[in-house]
């Protein structure tokens, strides 16, 4: 993609999560618009090796260790960009782990405590001791990465979709409480995107991985756009919401999800033509009954 943008010349953008995925597709984007990008993330390898990719795309980047679930951390990665920069212009709190796919009673509570506290309490974290900093800026904005699973029910996901709730709920808590102070807050909350979010195909057998892909690919195709999204396509978001050009937006929750919580799909796929038809991964129960 050519950007001739610059909408972030200057910026100071701490992005949590942006060693992989999303968080790396956001890093990229906004610093190819000018921003300094600090990469806040516990997985030092591909932490690097984003800051290198950055720097390599001509960006200015700085990866930081950091574990957004411990206060700890947290502190310290801020005081670090405070040292360096003064302030913190745009925070994008995107770090994320998807948590084990169980029903509730199956759910152990330490993965229970292990996904809220990193999904939700790294929001928590990173938002308090980042507001010194946001309030510094003069014009702060933050950017919240919810899930489609925190609008409406999925099944087997009862912690992330807690703590994607919470995240929804704390966006626009915060909107309300640091709008006067002069900061946004808005929310992104992604669909199906083709990315292998906490690298769990990696740990997986070829042929596992391989149905792995196919059953998101059957589920994305279930929705109105029909496929799974690209990370650019969330970043483009991210980066309108922490831009000016959003000004007058906060307390949003954007989703960026092929349509998908605005279709209560009875379990029928929409073929090429436009017609629909009987999906073979469709819930029976929902399925209409013949002459109604
Ligand atoms: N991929 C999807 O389909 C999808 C859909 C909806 C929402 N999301 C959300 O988007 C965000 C990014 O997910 P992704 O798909 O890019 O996944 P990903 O696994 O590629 O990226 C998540 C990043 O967060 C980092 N991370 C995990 N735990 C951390 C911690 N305790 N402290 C700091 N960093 C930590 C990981 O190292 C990784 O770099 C997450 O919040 C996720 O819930 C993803």
């Amino acid at each position: 993609m050519t950007l001739c943008s610059r909408r972030f010349d200057e910026k100071i953008v701490i992005v949590t999560g942006g060693a992989t995925g999303i968080g790396r597709a956001v890093a990229m984007r906004l610093a190819t618009e000018g921003a300094s990008v600090v990469i806040a993330d516990v997985n030092s390898e591909f932490g690097t090796t984003t800051e290198q990719g950055v720097r390599n795309a001509g960006g200015q980047s700085q990866f930081i260790r950091c574990d957004v679930s411990r206060s700890s951390d947290v502190q310290t990665m801020v005081d670090t960009v405070m040292a360096r920069h003064g302030r913190i212009d745009v925070l994008v709190n995107n770090a994320g782990i998807p948590g084990p796919l169980v029903p509730i009673d199956q759910l152990a509570e330490a993965d229970w405590e292990r996904v809220l506290s990193i999904n939700l309490g790294g929001v928590f974290h990173c938002t308090r001791y980042a507001l010194p900093g946001l309030l510094a800026s003069g014009a702060g904005a933050m950017v919240n990465i919810a899930s489609t699973f925190g609008m409406v029910g999925a099944p087997n996901t009862p912690a992330y979709a807690a703590a994607k709730g919470g995240v929804i709920a704390l966006t626009r808590q915060l909107a309300v409480d640091l709008g006067s102070r002069g900061i946004r807050v808005n929310a992104v909350s992604p669909g199906y995107v083709d990315n292998d979010m906490d690298q769990r195909r990696d740990r997986m057998t070829p042929e596992a991985a391989a149905a792995n892909l196919a059953s998101r690919e059957a589920t994305a195709s279930l929705q109105p756009l029909g496929r799974l999204g690209d990370v650019g396509e969330i970043a483009a978001v991210i980066a309108f919401l922490a831009s000016d050009e959003a000004s007058f937006i906060t307390g949003a929750v954007v989703p960026v999800d092929g349509g998908c919580t605005a279709f209560f799909n009875l379990g029928h796929r929409q073929a090429s033509d436009g017609k629909f038809e009987d999906s073979p991964t469709g819930h029976p129960r929902l399925r209409p009954s013949s002459g109604r």
